[in-house]
């Protein structure tokens, strides 16, 4: 029952992505980079996160208007207390069609191997991890915080052992930073059983102090390692897909490249995002969220919740990428919300 929904550029609804904490223990450079997010900086006292109560009515409400995958991302998930229950309770959900979500997270690795099985256990299907190179040195400069390759690669290890799969590895790509470690990583991952994908480095947020220069475009990705290891593209999996697919010639596997700078899939996006502290977002880039917490803690009824996110999506008409790259020197002035709150 496709289309049950559709937004004001006819595009359905089919994920949500919802942080449950704005709170991480990294200092990724292109996220919370460490002048802005350091100790002065105020994180959301308890009170204001959504308890999983209020995230899972939400979910179900969301699920009845077709959404059939959800995202947990933070911040750091793994960083919420007792997220295993959360995952139990989402899933138990079904879709309209009667099937399972794709229940998925999106994780820095750092507490992976500790949660794995715990992860698993609860109903977990799967996870992505986010690994910005495979060299000490570059890694800790891009965590800011001194965390150690090995034990994120231990992580994903894990969560491959007790059947969290099929792993995305996420390496955001940054000019200048990170780019050197494009062929090492497609090294290491080539002929593994995780799926490496290289993003594009984008302007969301405030802070991170982007700049066009900085991006390595997709193509540029895919040159450098086509010299090396040939890859042919794949179809994509299922309309809407973020990362284009491509494939190594001699069996390899495969890799993707997530282009939302240098060829913006706005077309496409049927995402919703939920804030840890209960705000509803059409964009990524959107400048404010529809409060939801609000709305539940005022004690509305699921029926007129549901109206609320109904109106929300039809009138949704975001397409901040496609806007920014037909614009010569991006958006400026426009206010933007950290990745780290509304979650990647
Ligand atoms: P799969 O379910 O595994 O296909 O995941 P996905 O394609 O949704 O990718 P994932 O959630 O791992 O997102 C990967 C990265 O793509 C994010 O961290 C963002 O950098 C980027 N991204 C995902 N969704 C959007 C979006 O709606 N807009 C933009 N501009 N970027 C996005
Ligand atoms: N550009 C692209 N992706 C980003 N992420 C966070 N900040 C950015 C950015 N500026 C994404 C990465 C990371 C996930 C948690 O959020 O994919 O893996
Ligand atoms: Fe934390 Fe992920 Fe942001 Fe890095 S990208 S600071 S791991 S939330
Ligand atoms: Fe969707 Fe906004 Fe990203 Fe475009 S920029 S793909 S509309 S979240």
């Amino acid at each position: 029952p496709d289309g049950l929904l559709a937004d004001a550029l006819s595009r359905p609804l089919h994920d949500l992505r919802i942080s449950v904490t704005d709170k991480c223990n990294f200092r990724c450079v292109y996220c919370m980079p460490k002048e802005v997010f350091d100790k002065s900086h105020v994180f959301l006292p308890h009170s204001s996160l959504l308890t999983f109560e209020e995230i899972a009515r939400i979910a179900r409400i969301f699920i009845a208007h077709g959404v059939h995958k959800i995202r947990l991302t933070g911040g750091e998930p793994l960083l919420r207390k007792h997220l295993d229950k959360l995952i139990a309770m989402l899933a138990e959900m079904r879709t309209l069609s009667g099937e399972p979500l794709d229940l998925t997270l999106t994780t820095n690795g750092s507490l992976l191997a500790r949660q794995a099985q715990a992860l698993k256990d609860a109903g977990l299907k799967r996870v992505t991890v986010s690994l910005d190179a495979i060299e000490e040195s570059t890694f800790r400069r891009m965590n800011d915080v001194d965390f150690p390759v090995a034990e994120v690669l231990r992580g994903i290890d894990e969560a491959h052992r007790v059947g969290l799969g099929p792993i995305k590895i996420n390496m955001v790509v940054k000019g200048g930073m990170n780019d050197h470690q494009i062929l090492p990583m497609a090294r290491h991952f080539k002929g593994s059983p995780f799926i490496l994908r290289f993003i594009e480095y984008m302007d969301v947020g405030a802070s991170n102090g982007w700049k066009l220069d900085e991006v390595v475009p997709s193509s540029e990705v895919v040159r450098r390692i086509s010299e090396e290891m040939p890859l042919v593209p794949l179809d994509p999996n299922y309309s809407g897909e973020t990362a284009e697919r491509w494939r190594y010639v001699d069996g390899g596997g495969e890799v993707g490249v997530i282009s939302s700078v240098t060829q913006a899939f706005c077309r496409d996006c049927s995402r919703m995002r939920l804030s840890t502290e209960g705000k509803l977002y059409t964009c990524l880039f959107a400048a404010g969220g529809h409060d939801l917490k609000a709305l539940m803690r005022q004690g509305r009824s699921d029926a007129e919740i549901s109206t609320a996110v109904a109106h929300i999506w039809r009138k949704r008409t975001d397409r901040y990428s496609e806007l920014r790259s037909q614009a010569t020197e991006g958006l400026t002035g426009v206010p933007k919300v950290e990745m780290s709150y509304i979650g990647g």
